[in-house]
This record gives structure tokens, C-alpha cells and sequence, in this order.
């Protein structure tokens, strides 16, 4: 039987491939299926069925074997409710929005970005009078209904809702689980015994209103993401492990975009990368989904052009994978410099530092910001205290026309200068605090999920059958059990073979219905690498007596083997042995 990937072309062509075959797959087997579908759906959201749950939590499981086994980062768990504050400092109230434009006629919104690629070589970085002009030059009309198209605005992409009663209490639901990280910044930190390097990940929902979400789970209004920050000290560009990959093999396109294949060190060698943390970290990148099994072949690096970046990145690597829909980003890895901590630390007064300690106590001379204790004692009674170490927590740089401003309460406060002053003392110093820098492998574990069914699917045309070659370690249930026939004994067998599988904590599928083949065949379609099949030869007196068959899903061999040994021949498997060595 002939058997084929589905084609796929180098380069920028989208793919001759339908991704409603395999959207419907997902959907007939339970992998994922739309949400309210029986109200008639809501674009942009989809809920993941019982297949489609183990394969998301097992892509978790191996990005934390990665991030949590073997970098030794601690998980958290935050909420996905904040209040607005968070947004305001994180920069995402002000400036996460994408920009919309809608057609006159017939009311559909539309990314005014979206409309415009084809007719210009980035439309990321166009001003919304830009676009407006864009479409106006190229006779850009209403894709549905041939209709003129609005003025282009700013579209905030979060959604907004009020924490308990009233309207006051403004909340927003978390666009990235990253803020709950920052925010919780100082509890990590202590933690960490006050020690950098600090890793941290997050898994949970994400949420973005999306303006016209049309890729299937490419753009999803809820979705799900594996977070990583790395907190490291500013001046610290290296990474311990970082000799262990250094030969290893990426294929990038910097700004300038040529693609290039490099081993890490010759990116970082030749300035392509800017330093080894980063780099280490678009390759574990690059690991994890080849370990998920996504292509090599389809899998790149592309460095964002300076005025695609998010607002608190300084620089930024998006991870893409060749899709019916296109190259398409699955993850983001970027350099959010001090941007977050210095945010909060702003916006909350709270300081979020981390004290560097000099190999030797140094003698420095320096300006600091000093409270005038009895000033404030009368003016601020009870609060002065909390005042004055506000104050202190200043820096002299902080004092602007002889004021000084400091938080109070959810609101700010203004104090002149008969409340403080600015005194130069000599100290002796045992180190210093810096602001960490931060590092975010930012993982879109739906996008991930689609990608490695895309790149599994696998259509034999001759025959219409398809195999999902998925990965062994991610693929949802690990081993097909049936008996041939279901009496005679051999349903009772398969069963406590079955049963056997499941509690070692084998996923497996015991399944009685239907001729072998096509029981072969679901389980094919599914990505089930073995099956086990009970027969007649494993009950009955001859020298196959208490043995079974096993069959590899890509090759189609069978083995006998003893039904003693199932479990341990699936766990040998599953841990990397070829099927031909049993
Ligand atoms: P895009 O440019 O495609 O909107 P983004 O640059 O806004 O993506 P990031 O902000 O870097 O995406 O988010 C990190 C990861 O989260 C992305 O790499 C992607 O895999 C995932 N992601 C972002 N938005 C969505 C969405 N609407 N639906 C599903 N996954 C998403
Ligand atoms: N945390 C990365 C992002 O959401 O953009």
C-alpha cells in the first residue's frame, strides 16, 4: 500500500491541502469540536473532546519535562481575571489593539492588516490612514459583499468586565498568562532564595477578542498557552547548558529576511542571534517540536522586523510552521528586557529588584532621596511612615521641578520638597540591585496542537485512508487491544490484557466491533501507534499459545509476543525501541 504525507510546497505557497479534512476528522473522532455548536457557534472558540484533551495535556506534559525535568523552572498558577491596574502598567490597556475596518454595506468587521496583505510587503506596520489609503488605491472592497469598507480604528483586543458588582471595578480577562508571573515576581523571587537566574511557567487560558477570527484554531478568541519568563540579570548573556547545543542546526531568517540554516553558535557567533540565553532558547524551541513531532522541514525561526514588535519586546523570534494556512506563528520568543518588572514596579511602587552582590564590598559615594521625618509626622499622622519609605524607595532622578511622586493608594500622590531632600552619603557597599531582564518562550499550545495533527496527516489516496503518524509520546491512546472474534474466551483475554494496559497507566482502546480491518483503521486514524490483537492462536494448545499479535501503525508488521510481556514491549516502545528489534 502506497502511502504519502500530504504535499507541501518550500517557500511561501499555501498548501494543496484542505484543512476541513482534517477539521472534520477532529471533529467525527473528538478531538476538538466547535463550542455551542448546537446554537449555531461562536467564531473563534472550540472545545476539546476526550482525544483531543490527552494529546493537549500530553504536549503540556512534554513541555514541562523540558522547562520544569530538566531547566529545574518552578509552575504557577494564576488567575485569569485582573484588574485593570495590571493592563494599565503592563502597557496592554493602551496599546494591545489590532486595527479593524468594516464594510459599510454589509456590517462585517474584518483585521484591516488582514485586507491588505498582497498589496503591500508587511501591512503589520501601516498607520490606520495608511490602510485607509491602501485600499483606496487598490480598490480594496468588502470580501463578503463586494461592499465599500469603513474608516480603519483601534480595536482593543481585550475583554473587559468589572469585578463584583457596579462598574467601577474595571477587570480585563489575561490576553497572556505572562502578567501573572510578573506580578507574583517578588513571592518567586523569595522563593528563589533572591538568586537569578529565575524560570517560571504558566499554562492556562489565554483570551483575545479577535476582531474576525476565520483560521479555525489558528486565531481562537480563548485559548491555551505554555508560558515561560526567565528572569536573568541584565548583564548575564550566557547559559550553562549552552555548549550542549551549540552545534545543533536552525533554520532562521533575520530582518533582513534571507533565510539561513545555522548551528546556535555560529548564530550568536555572527551577531544573527543577540546573545546565548536567547538563543538556547529559540533552540529548546526548536526541541520541543521535534519532540512533539512537527517537521523539521516545516519549522523556522523569523526574527520580527523592529516595527512589528509587541510594545515590551526588545527583541523577538516567532517560531512558524508550514500550514494549509500557511507559515504561520505557533510561538513567539522574545526579549522583554526590564520592561514588565519596571512597569509594575512603577505602577505598584514596589520594588522589584534584584540585589547583585560584588565579589568585594565596594566604598561608594551617592545621592539618595531622604524623608523629612518631622515634616511628614505632623501633616500625614498615622500614614507618614508608609509615606516616608515610599519616598526613600525614590531615586533622585525621580525629583522633577523639586516634587516628588509616590503611590497612594490606587491613585498617586505629588510632595514638595519640604517632605524630602537629596543628600549625598559615602557608603560602603556589598552590591548593587538591578532590574532582571526577561526572556518568554511563549508557546500556543492550540496552534501547537493543530500543527502537529497537520504535520501527521497522512492521506493515501489509492486506497482513501488516512494515518495520523503522530509522535508514540503524544499520541492520545498509546495501543489498540481487540479480541478477533468477542467470545470463544478471546473477548475475556483482550479485556484483562486491556485492563492490564490501563492501570500501568497505558492509554488504551478496547475495541470488539467491526471486521479487524477497519478496527485497524480507526485506530490509524487516530494516531494509535500499536494494536494488540487477541486470537484464536493465544487460547488454543500450539506453540502461540499465551501469546498476541502486535501491530506498528506506520509499517503494518505484526510480532507475536507473550501476553505476559504487553506492557513491558509497550513501555520498551514507548521509550524509544525501533518495533524491528522486538
Ligand atoms: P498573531 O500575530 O498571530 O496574532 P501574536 O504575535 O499576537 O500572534 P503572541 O502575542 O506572541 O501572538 O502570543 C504567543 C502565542 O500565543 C502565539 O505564538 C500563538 O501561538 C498563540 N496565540 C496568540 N493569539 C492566538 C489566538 N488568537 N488563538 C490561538 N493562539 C494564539
Ligand atoms: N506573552 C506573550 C504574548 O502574549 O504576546
Amino acid at each position: 500500500m502506497t502511502s504519502m504525507s500530504y504535499p507541501y510546497c518550500a517557500g511561501n505557497d499555501p498548501m494543496p491541502f484542505d484543512s476541513s479534512d482534517l477539521l472534520s476528522l477532529c471533529k467525527r473522532r473528538g478531538f476538538i469540536w466547535p463550542s455551542y455548536e448546537i446554537y449555531g457557534g461562536v467564531a473563534g472558540m472550540f472545545d476539546y473532546g476526550p482525544l483531543g484533551c490527552v494529546l493537549k495535556n500530553n504536549i503540556v506534559e512534554a513541555w514541562r519535562s523540558i522547562y520544569k525535568s530538566r531547566e529545574g523552572f518552578i509552575e504557577i498558577d494564576s488567575e485569569t481575571v485582573n484588574p485593570v491596574a495590571v493592563f494599565k502598567a503592563s502597557g496592554h490597556v493602551d496599546q494591545f489593539s489590532d486595527l479593524m475596518t468594516y464594510c459599510k454595506e454589509c456590517k462585517e468587521p474584518f483585521r484591516a492588516d488582514h485586507l491588505a496583505k498582497g498589496h503591500h510587503e508587511n501591512p503589520d506596520i501601516l498607520t490606520p490612514k495608511q490602510l485607509e489609503d491602501l485600499f483606496v488605491k487598490n480598490n480594496i472592497k468588502c470580501p463578503e459583499c463586494k461592499g465599500e469598507l469603513g474608516p480603519v480604528e483601534d480595536f482593543n483586543l481585550m475583554f473587559k468586565t468589572t469585578i463584583g458588582p457596579g462598574s467601577s471595578r474595571i477587570g480585563y480577562l489575561r490576553p497572556e498568562t505572562a502578567q501573572g508571573i510578573f506580578v507574583n515576581y517578588l513571592n518567586l523571587y523569595r522563593y528563589n532564595r533572591e538568586k537569578l537566574p529565575l524560570g517560571v511557567i504558566q499554562t492556562g487560558r489565554g483570551y483575545r477578542n479577535e476582531i474576525a477570527p476565520r483560521q479555525g484554531m489558528i486565531r481562537m478568541r480563548e485559548f491555551n498557552m505554555m508560558e515561560v519568563e526567565l528572569f536573568v540579570d541584565p548583564d548575564n548573556k550566557d547559559w550553562d547548558r549552552f555548549p550542549e547545543i551549540e552545534n545543533e542546526k536552525m533554520t532562521l531568517i533575520p530582518q533582513d529576511g534571507r533565510e539561513i540554516t545555522l548551528t546556535v553558535g555560529e548564530a550568536v557567533g555572527k551577531g544573527v542571534i543577540v546573545n546565548r540565553v536567547l538563543a538556547y532558547f529559540v533552540y529548546t524551541t526548536q526541541q520541543l517540536l521535534m519532540k512533539l513531532g512537527l517537521d523539521p522541514a516545516r519549522i523556522r525561526f523569523r526574527q520580527h522586523l523592529s516595527d512589528e514588535m509587541a510594545h515590551y519586546a526588545a527583541d523577538c523570534w516567532d517560531a512558524e510552521a508550514l500550514l494549509s494556512y500557511g507559515w504561520t506563528e505557533i510561538t513567539g520568543i522574545a526579549d522583554r528586557g526590564c520592561w514588565d518588572l519596571s512597569r509594575h514596579s512603577e505602577f505598584s511602587g514596589v520594588d522589584m529588584t534584584h540585589f547583585r552582590r560584588f565579589d568585594e564590598p565596594r566604598e561608594v559615594e551617592m545621592d539618595v532621596v531622604k524623608a523629612k521625618h518631622k515634616a511628614l509626622g505632623p501633616k500625614f499622622k498615622g500614614k507618614a511612615k508608609d509615606i516616608a519609605a515610599a519616598i526613600e524607595s525614590k531615586q533622585p532622578k525621580d525629583v522633577v521641578n523639586n516634587m516628588i511622586t509616590i503611590p497612594a493608594d490606587s491613585e498617586t500622590m505629588q510632595l514638595g520638597d519640604e517632605f524630602f531632600e537629596v543628600v549625598r552619603i559615602k557608603e560602603k557597599i556589598s552590591g548593587e540591585r538591578v532590574i532582571p531582564h526577561v526572556i518568554e518562550p511563549s508557546y500556543g499550545l492550540d496552534r501547537i496542537f493543530y500543527s502537529i495533527l497537520e504535520h501527521a496527516y497522512s492521506y493515501d489516496e489509492k486506497d482513501d485512508y488516512v494515518t495520523l503518524r503522530l509522535r508514540p509520546g503524544v499520541a492520545p491512546i498509546k495501543v489498540g487491544v481487540f479480541p478477533l472474534m468477542d467470545k470463544d474466551g478471546l473477548d475475556v483475554l483482550s479485556l484483562s490484557v486491556y485492563e492490564g494496559l490501563q492501570m500501568s497507566g497505558i492509554e488504551s482502546y478496547y475495541d470488539t466491533s467491526g471486521a479487524i480491518g477497519r478496527r485497524y483503521a480507526r485506530m490509524d486514524e487516530i494516531g494509535t501507534p500499536w494494536c494488540i490483537t487477541v486470537d484464536y492462536e493465544s487460547v488454543e494448545k500450539g506453540k502461540n499459545n499465551g501469546t498476541v499479535t502486535i501491530r506498528d501503525r506506520d509499517t503494518r508488521e505484526q510480532k507475536r509476543i507473550k501476553i505476559d510481556d504487553v506492557n513491558s514491549v509497550i513501555k520498551e516502545l514507548l521509550a524509544g525501541k525501533g518495533f524491528g528489534t522486538l
